[in-house]
Formats: C-alpha cells, sequence, structure tokens
C-alpha cells in the first residue's frame, strides 16, 4: 500500500478502505501528512473560502448523573465544583455573544436532571424569540428521541453528541455499564432523522484506543453522514481514574481532521479548545488541516474553570470579548476570517 494513493483517493473519491485508513494512520510520515494537509486545507477553502465559523459555547451546568471515565465532570469526582447557570444568566451570555458577531449559541453540559425538556425549551425559545437570525445549538448528552422532537420543536436547529468510539467494547471501557455505545449511535441517528444538523466525533488516543477504532469511526462518520464533527485530544483530568494515561496527540489528531475534511468537504469541523490545550498554536494547526470552526467561550467567567472536563483547558480566566479578540487576530494571523453568519451546513 502507498500512503500517497490513498491521499489521493481520499480527496479525489472521498474515501478509502479499513484497510487503507489503518495502514495510513499507523505509517503516514511528515512529508505525506503535508500532502494531506495541503490537499485538506484545499478542500476546505474551495468550500469555505477563508471564512471560519465562530460559535458561542454557553456551558450550562457542571452537574452531571453519568460518570464517564475520561470527564473531570463525572458524577464520582467529589472534587468537582458544580454550578449550574440560570435562564437569566443564559440569556445575558447570548446578549454579549450577539453584540460580539455570535449567530450560533452552543448550549453545552452534563447530564443535569435540573434541565427537563420544560426548562430547555423555554430556553431555546427565548432565545430564538429575541435573536431569530440565530442558530441554537444543543449539546446536553443522551435524552431520547421523545425529549430531542421537544427540543427541535422548540426550535433547536443542532445537536452536539460525539459518538466517542465506534468500536463497542472500546466504548464500555471508557464507560460504566450502564453506558452502551449502540444506544449512543441510535440516538444520533434519531436527531438525524428529526431534522437536527447533527454533530458526532470522538476524542483522540483516549485510553486503549487502537488504529483499528480509528478507522472504524471514520467509516461510522461515513455512514452517518453528520453535518458536524467534533474530535480533538483525549487530554487526563487528574481526578479520574485515566489520569495516568498519555495525552492525545497533535500529530495524530491534525491527520485525522485532514482525513475527516477529505471524506466530508462540506462538514462543519471545529478546531476545538482541547486542541487548543495541547498546543499553544493548535486551533491554528486545525484550520491549516481542514477544520473551518472554532467555538470560543462565552460562559461566564466565574463558572469557567468549574466546567473542568480535562487539566489545562484554556480561556478559563479570559472574559469572552478578549476571548473573541484573541481569536480573530489569530485567525487574520493564518490568513483566515472569523464571520458573523449562522454558517449551517450547506
Ligand atoms: N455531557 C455531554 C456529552 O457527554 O455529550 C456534553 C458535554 S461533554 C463534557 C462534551 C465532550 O467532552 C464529550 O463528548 C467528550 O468527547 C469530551 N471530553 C470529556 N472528557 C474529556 C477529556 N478528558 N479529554 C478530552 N475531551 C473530553
Ligand atoms: Fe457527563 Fe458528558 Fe462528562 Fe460524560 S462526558 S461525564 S456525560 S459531562
Ligand atoms: Fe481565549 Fe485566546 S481564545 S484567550
Amino acid at each position: 500500500m502507498d500512503i500517497l494513493s490513498i491521499i489521493d483517493k481520499l480527496k479525489t473519491q472521498h474515501t478509502a478502505s479499513r484497510d487503507e485508513l489503518i495502514f495510513l494512520i499507523k505509517n503516514i510520515n511528515d512529508d505525506e501528512r503535508e500532502v494531506l494537509r495541503q490537499a485538506a486545507q484545499e478542500t476546505a477553502t474551495g468550500v469555505f473560502g477563508n471564512k471560519i465559523y465562530i460559535r458561542g459555547l454557553i456551558e450550562i451546568s457542571s452537574y452531571c448523573k453519568n460518570d464517564c471515565l475520561y470527564c473531570g465532570l463525572r458524577r464520582s469526582n467529589k472534587n468537582a465544583v458544580r454550578y449550574r447557570l440560570t435562564k437569566q444568566q443564559i440569556l445575558s451570555c447570548c446578549e454579549t455573544g450577539c453584540a460580539l458577531g455570535f449567530r450560533t449559541f452552543v448550549m453545552q453540559g452534563g447530564e443535569d436532571g435540573f434541565f427537563t425538556d420544560e426548562v430547555v425549551c423555554g430556553i431555546v425559545r427565548e432565545i430564538k424569540r429575541r435573536y431569530p437570525d440565530c442558530a441554537v445549538t444543543l449539546s446536553l448528552g443522551e435524552r431520547g428521541e421523545e425529549s430531542f422532537k421537544k427540543l427541535f420543536e422548540a426550535g433547536a436547529d443542532r445537536y452536539l453528541l460525539r459518538h466517542e468510539t465506534a468500536d463497542l467494547a472500546h466504548y464500555s471501557k471508557l464507560h460504566p455499564g450502564n453506558m452502551i455505545g449502540a444506544e449512543r449511535q441510535r440516538q444520533l441517528y434519531a436527531l438525524k432523522s428529526i431534522g437536527f444538523q447533527t454533530g458526532a466525533g470522538f476524542m483522540v488516543g483516549s485510553p486503549y484506543q487502537t488504529a483499528e477504532n480509528l478507522a472504524d469511526d471514520l467509516l461510522f462518520l461515513q455512514k452517518l453522514k453528520p453535518q458536524m464533527c467534533g474530535i480533538g485530544p483525549f487530554i487526563p483530568h487528574k481526578d479520574t481514574d485515566f489520569r495516568g494515561f498519555a495525552q492525545g496527540g497533535l500529530d495524530l489528531t491534525l491527520t485525522l481532521l485532514s482525513v475527516i475534511r477529505l471524506m466530508h468537504p462540506h462538514i462543519l469541523l471545529p478546531a476545538t479548545t482541547a486542541l487548543g490545550t495541547i498546543h499553544p498554536e493548535g486551533r491554528e494547526l486545525g484550520i491549516l488541516h481542514g477544520a473551518n470552526v472554532v467555538m470560543p467561550n462565552l460562559s461566564p467567567v466565574e463558572h469557567r474553570k468549574d466546567y473542568a472536563i480535562y487539566d489545562n483547558k484554556i480561556c478559563t480566566g479570559d472574559e469572552s470579548a478578549a476571548c473573541i479578540r484573541c481569536l480573530s487576530l489569530r485567525m487574520q494571523h493564518i490568513g483566515y476570517q472569523i464571520v458573523t453568519d449562522r454558517g449551517d451546513y450547506k
């Protein structure tokens, strides 16, 4: 097998076999990665030009009923500081965000029983009433089809639910027994069929992950065809069982971003905060490898450090206005421009 022909196939046919993906993941060298990067960047600029979409992230709750082994918000972490934002606080984040040019608000949080369908629908309706030209994205975990339908009817446009790993045996090494990978995948298909612009995704370098698992993640994306995909390196959290595992690699994450861009030219692909956490220019590198979205934080500064899903998360002390200024400059520096746009999937 030859890596350059696999890259060419990804670029021209937007696909590769499982064996080819595994071979590429295991063997790509720096020169070949540069060929892959250029192809992915060209593909992204062919679709989006030099425009970067922004999403304002509002971290609405650090309470979670789940116990994912990798996450600092897992319920058994007794050191986690728990908070939840009020409707007023969330609306005030949107007000700040709208003035700063955001046209998508992402409400993300742990699976917190306080945020019932009624509560979330009320907040979604109010955001859509006040900011009718803005998109609302939810990332509130597995809620089931009936809940998703209500949220969609209330006006939510998009839903992010990373599949975490497509391999069900690997999934069960990252989650307690009550969390089932097949169920998560089923909920992703439900989101799509309800009409949400749907986001899947996975951590790169999570404990016990193999190249075969990553190839299966790529093939899962090809089957699901989500409109969005969030990937970022696994980063250990000191108060979880996975504290001793290595963080995911920069090069591997960038390689996968490029492969995903080539397999899905139109997909909305963020350069994630986790990528910015493992390297000072991680988000810029992500864009240069085919990503087209950044998700600066709009959460109230006093709670930022408490949404601690992994250690050393960046931007925990910065006001929203400072973050968006910083990111705009970072994007300009590499020849890109942040735009005021809902940035829907086209
Ligand atoms: N509770 C919701 C859920 O799990 O879908 C949304 C919030 S959760 C914190 C968002 C994402 O954070 C997860 O899908 C997971 O991929 C990522 N994450 C959690 N712990 C992480 C870690 N230690 N390193 C990198 N990413 C992590
Ligand atoms: Fe809860 Fe999401 Fe963290 Fe899992 S990843 S513990 S569901 S916040
Ligand atoms: Fe938050 Fe630079 S993006 S401070």
